[in-house]
């Protein structure tokens, strides 16, 4: 049964660490495939659109997401390798480990991820808008980078638009 994992919140040292590449043998183990099951119920709970597993301490390089979009349905990449593939917008973004904040970011509009799933099979992924975004804000936590310390005017969320920005 999946349980719901703390999520671990900016000041925790694991969430600065640059995250170790999963060993594809490990993929199999039913404690790995266990972390996955928890990161989705856990992402869910929250509720985010995105989980990386630095935010449930453990620091390897795998995220969860799912952006709610009939193109791209829920996702776990392992070991992802990220590519920006157009110009870059500027955006609005929040945090699951930054709670109650939003802030003004610089993103790839399009961008893409090469990986693995959980059955350890080659996966690529690529889009827009959202899901571009969320791509980059996990990528981000796997090096060990909170947005914030790229984002402009990090500010409490405090309108209706402001409390919707989907959190990662
Ligand atoms: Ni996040």
């Amino acid at each position: 049964m999946p349980y719901i994992r703390e999520i671990l919140t900016e000041g925790h040292p694991t969430l600065r660490k640059v995250a170790k590449k999963v060993d594809p043998r490990e993929i199999d183990d039913p404690l790995f495939q266990q972390l996955i099951d928890d990161m989705f119920e856990t992402m869910y709970a929250a509720p985010g659109v995105g989980l990386a597993a630095p935010q449930v301490n453990v620091p390897k390089r795998l995220f969860v997401m799912d952006v709610n979009d009939d193109e791209h349905p829920p996702a776990v990449v392992i070991n992802p390798k990220l590519e920006g593939l157009s110009e870059e917008v500027e955006l609005r973004e929040g945090c699951l480990s930054v709670p109650g904040m939003i802030g003004d970011i610089v993103r790839f509009k399009q961008a893409a991820v090469t990986g693995l799933d959980r059955e350890g099979r080659k996966l690529r992924i690529e889009g827009v808008g959202l899901l571009a975004q969320c791509l980059q804000h996990e990528v981000d936590h796997l090096n060990g980078v909170l947005y914030v310390e790229r984002a402009k005017n990090v500010r409490p969320a405090v309108s209706e638009e402001d409390k919707e920005t989907a959190e990662a």
